[in-house]
């Protein structure tokens, strides 16, 4: 495709968009699986909803543009994915893992909202009232999700995945190595008969 006018780029960037979304959609229900967090699984599967009609939003964009939507990957989401499924394989403990979901999920609204910024911006300079408005609508949904990821981590998550890393260096039956925080005590003798 060639690229000489901001018409011809603001295409392109659409057609980045909606591969990211699609990746995203196929990606939100590993994620669901994976948290065992009841906040963060209805934070992800409401997501999931709106992706979709995130996805409907941009057809109905391309359907006016008289484009097709297809016909490119986002390397760059599949990059960020590729780091949250990577960490899922990695199999932390379950509050580490939340906390670790949360960094993933909120690289993935950054992205998209960097993207979903500049193609709202480019929608109003080639005077596409509907489709900024759109493109607004969802650069909305995105920022909420982002702030409601913010709010998880830094009410609950982020700091049940300290109590975590404590239970788990006290514990003797943990396998993995840790490293010893400077103030632990020496292991106490078993009271158990
Ligand atoms: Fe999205």
């Amino acid at each position: 495709m060639e690229l000489n006018t901001l018409h011809e780029l603001y295409v392109d960037e659409l057609k980045d968009l909606y591969s990211a979304e699609n990746q995203i959609l196929k990606a939100l229900p590993k994620m669901i699986r994976a948290t065992t967090h009841p906040e963060l699984k209805n934070a992800f599967t409401d997501h999931m909803k709106q992706t979709e009609n995130q996805v409907k939003r941009l057809e109905h964009i391309f359907a006016d543009l008289d484009e097709s939507p297809k016909g490119k990957k986002c390397h760059g989401m599949e990059g960020v994915l590729e780091e949250g499924a990577e960490l899922i394989k990695e199999r932390p403990a379950a509050d580490v893992l939340d906390a670790g979901l949360i960094s993933a999920a909120q690289h993935v609204e950054h992205y998209e909202m960097a993207g979903y910024g500049t193609v709202r911006t480019w929608a109003d300079k080639l005077g596409r009232e509907q489709d900024a408005r759109l493109l607004q609508e969802t650069l909305d949904e995105e920022r909420k999700a982002d702030e409601l990821l913010t709010k998880l981590a830094t009410q609950s998550i982020n700091i049940d995945a300290d109590r975590e890393v404590e239970l788990s260096t006290a514990s003797e039956t943990d396998s993995k190595p840790r490293p010893k925080p400077k103030a632990a005590k020496a292991p106490q003798p078993s009271t158990h008969l």
